[in-house]
């Protein structure tokens, strides 16, 4: 089925807004149509990702430039994922220089496109924070249930592409779950367990993720029992589920904001505590030596960064501790003192990047970290055994 596009939508596909722009709605056009939609609807954030040159190479370069080249400015706000390095401080994390200068020009691209150049996988902790019903394109799959879920803001997991095309234009193909039918709870999770960490929340979207997995379309469950949720819990779960059940959204009543629109439904699924410690363990390799400490997996809030500055005060850390975290919220860090005791303990911070998207592979062989996310892509990208625990424990294993 053809979409019906607008008299702008149409003219950008005419290419008379430019060569980038009539590529950016070639894109989103063919995605409409593939996806069964009936029209474009206007979009007010996006979030890009695809931004590493680790996994940009040459050819993703090109394409950007390309785009840069033609015209292509963002219509909207518009912020990026992580990148493979810190951009100020890639040399003291042992950044080859050639890689870094690829990067700068992965970034330069972008900011031709008059994209705000932030690297962050969470930018609705920074001013791109869409809110209810908002119409939004974003990449980044844990961004993408946490705008969903958390903020009720209504995105698809976009990719590289599709996420900068609907910046170009401002919009994006009205399918999936932009669309009310497609947000509706299609099974109830019931959580007996108790759960204070973001590690426990991590196992917990394993769980249900893994459960999830080849049911065809991606179910939406409607997850009881779980009391409290502190956003950065909320942050560990989104990153989670997304990563081991492509999740997009997920209702949990007394906590996200469209799950008291639901009834829960009748097909149920129970998950209790030893599921979740079974889980913990399992993802934990056996005992090895720690050589490569990280935090920051979905990125640091300035909570998070606080928690550890108070632990590493007067201590040193033994390993290579990487902290990652958006570069605004690393200048809160700054002003409030954060940065100072970390980096005087031996910590590193890492803004602008993580521990998947650098390329690190073959320079560490044990990785430990609270995140249920880094932990799968630790180990799938960049072979690393695996410690998987509690924050502060994290922090812990740092100075031993
Ligand atoms: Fe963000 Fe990197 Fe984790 S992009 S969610 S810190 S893998």
């Amino acid at each position: 089925m053809k979409m019906e596009l607008e008299p702008l939508q149409q003219s950008m596909l005419d290419g008379e807004h430019g060569k980038a722009t009539q590529k950016a709605m070639q894109i989103l056009n063919t995605l409409g149509t593939i996806y069964g939609a009936e029209e474009m609807i206007p979009v007010t954030s996006v979030q890009v990702a695809g931004v590493s040159y680790a996994n940009l190479g040459e050819a993703g370069l090109q394409f950007l430039s390309e785009m840069a080249d033609g015209g292509g400015r963002a219509r909207v706000l518009t912020t990026l994922n992580p990148a493979g390095m810190d951009m100020e401080n890639w040399q003291a994390l042992g950044i080859p220089q050639d890689f870094a200068r690829n990067q700068e020009r992965v970034l330069e691209a972008f900011g031709r496109m008059q994209v705000i150049t932030t690297c962050s996988c969470t930018p609705y902790l920074f001013g791109n924070t869409p809110h209810f019903g908002e119409h939004i394109a974003w990449a980044e799959s844990s961004a993408v249930c946490y705008a969903n879920a958390v903020l009720g803001a209504r995105t698809n997991r976009e990719g590289g592409p599709s996420a900068l095309a609907a910046s170009l234009t401002g919009f994006t193909p009205a399918y999936g779950m932009h669309l009310e039918e497609n947000r509706r709870p299609t099974l109830t999770i019931e959580v007996e367990a108790e759960m204070p960490e973001n590690h426990h929340f991590g196992a917990l979207g394993k769980c249900i993720g893994e459960k999830l997995e080849g049911r065809g379309k991606r179910p939406v469950p409607y997850i009881t029992g779980i009391r409290s949720a502190s956003m950065e819990n909320l942050k560990s779960f989104c990153a989670s589920i997304a990563t081991y059940g492509g999740t997009a959204l997920f209702h949990i009543p007394g906590i996200t904001p469209e799950a008291e629109r639901y009834a829960p439904p009748d097909e149920r699924i129970t998950i209790g505590q030893a599921e979740i410690d079974t889980t913990i363990q399992n993802i934990n390799d056996p005992a090895e030596e720690v050589d490569f400490v990280s935090l920051g997996c979905p990125h640091l809030s300035i909570r998070e960064i606080a928690r550890i500055a108070e632990l590493l005060e007067g201590k040193k850390v033994t390993k290579e501790f990487w902290i990652t975290t958006a570069r605004p919220t690393k200048q809160i860090a700054d002003r409030a003192g954060y940065t100072q005791v970390i980096e005087e303990a031996g910590a590193k911070f890492a803004a602008d990047t993580c521990c998947v998207v650098a390329p690190i592979k073959g320079r560490f062989k044990t990785l430990v970290t609270d995140s249920a996310k880094a932990c799968y892509y630790g180990c799938a990208k960049n072979d690393f055994k695996i410690i998987f625990k509690a924050f502060d424990e994290v922090v812990l294993e740092a100075t031993k």
